[in-house]
């Protein structure tokens, strides 16, 4: 049996460097240097503008908007719909923690919600049970490469008379039945942070239905502000708005993005294909509605009883190894309950009431699921892993099935190496 990079071994892959993340080419340098000497640098520029028609058609949306990032993109949805002050909005316990806070940030109280196990997608059933009289909104977050049941829950919202909102943060690029993700809630949100599928280091963008919906979402993203001087709609607002420069960079990454996505997809297909055949490992569930599938991040699971005691804590730094990454492989978000970056209790002005304080304490949910695919049996590693090709997905899956296959040698691993520099390449 070969020994395990991890354990002093040879790697699967020492040599070949993985693709790279974020992506440039001489295109983004001349529309960056033409904005550079438009003087038109901000504000309703004509690249920015542009750009969100461009987008928001491409994902189906009736109308687009660009804000600062994916986190102020929730919020304003958020208060566009008019949510506030004790109102219940359902959020999943697998998920970025901005997609809670951003409700705290409107006072509101994120309900946090159980995901499906083969998903981390919000679990429907769980969702129906925790719907109270004071329920308003759910927001979905199409996690990594895994859709929830749009339709489904387009119809449970419909049934109890719940405002949907979508956090596409990790999709760009996702159709469901054909239609692009951020077209289906009554408001979308995506994120171009630099990791992210479209992206300009920092920036979002919101989706919506209707021209009022557009107007006060504007209105939110620039102070207040009438979109071309019509106040009709008009809102207390903040400065939410993004540069040309940064419109730049999405104008030519939006060029690039539906042949990275199907790349990507494709990938991960085949990439599941033969992970299905290693013992031990199972894959995520792809929704047959499912049209194309955008990843933020390629996840998958290890299947425990016939794993021998050995977890996700040394299967991912065993896999980092045999492919000569640093941490590329990561174990899925923290669960929101037991959440490092979530701590709603650490600023006063959340402290509306003893009831409210109460309300948005995270450790008074339930999350199993979450908790599991964490701790123990969950892996996500970044889109970069399936820019390449064919062939480089045979590697991974060889990495795979030999760290299955040498799981007596990790058991008693400890993996408590030098925590992450920078995400990627080993040098
Ligand atoms: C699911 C999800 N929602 C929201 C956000 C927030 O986006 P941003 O970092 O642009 O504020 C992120 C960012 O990672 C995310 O992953």
């Amino acid at each position: 049996m070969a020994k395990l990079a991890v354990l002093g071994g040879t790697p699967v892959r020492a040599e070949k460097p993985w693709p790279q993340w974020p992506i440039h080419d001489a295109t983004d340098v001349k529309l960056i240097t033409e904005v550079t000497k438009s003087n038109r640098w901000s504000y309703d520029g004509p690249v920015e503008w542009k750009f969100a028609e461009a987008f928001a058609k491409y994902q189906g949306a009736k109308f687009g908007m660009c804000s600062a990032n994916g986190t102020i993109a929730i919020q304003i949805a958020l208060e566009a719909l008019g949510i506030g002050a004790y109102d219940e909005v359902i959020v999943p316990g697998m998920t970025w923690q901005a997609t809670a806070a951003a409700c705290i940030d409107v006072n509101a109280i994120p309900v946090l919600v159980d995901v499906e196990p083969d998903t981390w997608c919000l679990d429907l059933a769980k969702v129906e049970a925790a719907i109270t009289k004071k329920t308003k909104a759910v927001i979905v977050v199409h996690l990594y490469g895994c859709m929830a049941d749009l339709t489904k829950l387009q119809a449970l919202c419909k049934k109890h008379n719940l405002l949907l909102v979508e956090d596409c943060a990790h999709q760009h690029g996702s159709f469901w039945k054909g239609k692009g993700v951020g077209s289906f809630g009554d408001m979308g949100s995506f994120s171009f942070q630099e990791s992210k599928t479209l992206s300009c280091g920092e920036g979002g963008f919101n989706t919506c239905k209707t021209k009022e919906q557009f107007d006060k979402l504007y209105s939110l993203r620039n102070c207040g502000r009438g979109y071309r001087g019509d106040f009709k709609f008009a809102l207390q607002g903040g400065n939410c708005r993004l540069t040309e420069w940064q419109a730049a960079i999405l104008t030519c990454a939006l060029e690039r993005l539906d042949k990275q996505v199907k790349l990507r997809d494709a990938n991960a297909i085949y990439l599941n294909s033969l992970l299905d055949q290693i013992p031990g490992v199972m894959t995520m569930r792809r929704r047959k509605e499912i049209t194309q599938q955008s990843y933020f991040n390629f996840t998958f699971r290890l299947d425990l009883p016939k794993l021998k005691g050995v977890t996700n804590k040394q299967i991912i730094p065993a896999l980092n190894a045999e492919l000569s990454t640093v941490e590329l492989f990561e174990p899925p978000y923290d669960p929101l309950n037991n959440c490092s970056l979530y701590k709603p209790h650490t600023k006063a002005r959340h402290n509306l009431s003893t009831a409210y304080w109460k309300a948005i304490d995270p450790k008074r949910f339930k999350i199993p699921v979450c908790t599991d695919a964490t701790e123990k049996s969950g892996l996500a590693v970044h889109h970069m892993l399936l820019m390449g090709t064919k062939k480089d997905m045979d590697v991974v899956a060889n990495a795979v099935a030999k760290v299955v296959e040498n799981l007596e040698a990790l058991r008693g691993y400890d993996p408590t190496g030098p925590r992450r520099k920078y995400r990627g390449l080993a040098k």
